[in-house]
């Protein structure tokens, strides 16, 4: 099914072609594809994955993407490719307000700073969360070999124009752009502030949903993958490219995005996180947070993700005698949550939208002296949280902040306070 540009479904087989006649049929490399159209396989699992594992995606272009000069080093964006890690880490509780805007003209690419990471591209395993500012559309173009990007726009709109097709995506949505794929970003809004978290690991899919059944959470109906579109546009210009952590640039002389038509199921998308079917306690006790998964990258160990995509949505909270808000809690995952709009029920003040926090294996945490107190307090009707949404990537390894961020001024010095005064408790 196809709504305003768009086909429907998580991970499903596509098959698209912006001319007709384009997308060859019933094979994937024949002899003479359409109008002298160049087939390129793209993958994202290895060939001999499991067939349920596995992603790949068969591209019908005007040129080759194979054709061009070497890639030289890139170093137009420091805080992006070849973001230092700190170290030793800190075992502290972290937290930054949202960055400011650059003063200059800058694109997605120079606009991306690398917050916190772990794992590394190399072994295929870990992620990153990287803040982006960009005040300038792209005119040049990116791909990521490092992983696969899940945008999470907080100011401003994107335009995503990827290889195999367009996608709009506004706060409140994220998008997806696979490994590899070719992309240039414009800004309907002038300006555009957000998250991604780039994944290194297994690729992001939808979270078994176990005793829930067959329905709820991210319905795979609601993600909405692109039709083909493509540039015919010849005139020089740049790729860039992140591999194993830099970055790196050659010149081209035409537009990548040249794929006319294509079929498989690896494919950018987008979702609208209104979608998400929340789930919760109609009885008592804060459910654990991974009701609110919306993907997840598993690692090698059943039930220990490399990385989870979690979100927290306006939702109705009715327990009964009951703290509502998340629990104080110590935790093997790691945690690194942003705010995309409105207030996190956790936290009263100092964690405002584009704000990042990080709380990692065994760091003690959970609500503020005021949210606590708010909360205990509270006459315990029937009550909507509206107006709000914040995420966390949580992931089985320990994030590491970069320099950059250890080193700007939007680390909060005085975090560590919203976890003093708590009233001694009194023993009879
Ligand atoms: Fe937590």
């Amino acid at each position: 099914m196809a709504t305003d540009g768009y086909m429907t479904g998580f991970g499903s087989h596509f098959a698209t072609e912006a001319v007709p006649g384009a997308l060859p049929e019933g094979r994937n490399s024949p002899q003479r594809p359409a109008f002298g159209l160049y087939a390129e396989q793209l993958s994202a699992t290895a060939f001999t994955a499991p067939r349920a594992e596995n992603r790949r995606a068969w591209l019908y272009r005007i040129r080759p993407s194979a054709e061009h000069p070497p890639f030289a080093p890139y170093d137009g964006a420091p805080a992006f490719g070849g973001a230092a890690l700190h170290d030793p880490l800190p075992p502290n509780r972290l937290r930054w307000s949202p960055l400011d805007y650059p003063d200059a003209a800058t694109d997605l690419i120079d606009g991306m700073a690398t917050m916190v990471a772990n794992g590394g591209p190399e072994a295929l395993s870990g992620c990153a969360v990287h803040v982006y500012r960009a005040t300038d559309d792209m005119r040049r173009f990116f791909f990521n070999a490092d992983g696969e990007m899940l945008f999470v726009p907080q100011d401003g709109r994107l335009t995503l124009f990827t290889e195999m097709g367009r996608i709009d995506v506004a706060p409140g949505e994220i998008a997806l752009v696979p490994r590899g794929v070719r992309f240039r970003a414009a800004l309907p809004d002038g300006r555009a502030r957000g998250y991604v978290a780039e994944n290194h690991g297994a690729l992001f899919r939808l979270p078994e949903l176990g005793p829930i059944g067959s329905n709820g959470l991210a319905n795979p109906r609601d993600f909405l993958t692109p039709v083909a579109a493509y540039e015919d546009r010849d005139g020089e210009t740049e790729l860039v490219q992140k591999y194993l952590g830099r970055l790196w640039t050659t010149r081209i002389d035409h537009s990548p995005l040249d794929v006319v038509a294509w079929h498989g199921n690896l494919a950018p998308w987008k979702y609208d996180l209104a979608r998400f079917n929340t789930i919760g306690t109609v009885s008592f006790d804060h459910p654990d947070p991974s009701i609110f998964t919306v993907l997840t990258s598993p690692s090698d160990t059943p039930g220990r993700a490399n990385a989870d995509f979690v979100i927290f949505p306006p939702r109705w909270m009715v327990a009964e005698d009951t703290f509502r808000p998340p629990w104080f809690h110590r935790n093997v995952m790691s945690e690194c949550m942003g705010l995309i709009h409105g207030a996190y029920d956790a936290k009263a003040e100092g964690f405002a939208p584009g704000a990042l926090s990080l709380h990692n294996l065994m760091a003690g945490h959970g609500p503020d002296v005021a949210s606590w107190r708010g909360a205990s307090e509270a006459a315990l009707k029937p009550h909507k949280i509206e107006g709000t949404m914040a995420f966390m990537v949580e992931s089985c390894w320990p994030f590491r902040p970069t320099a950059f961020a250890m080193a700007g001024e939007a680390l909060q010095a005085d975090y560590d306070e919203a976890w003093g005064g708590f009233p001694k408790a009194v023993l009879p």
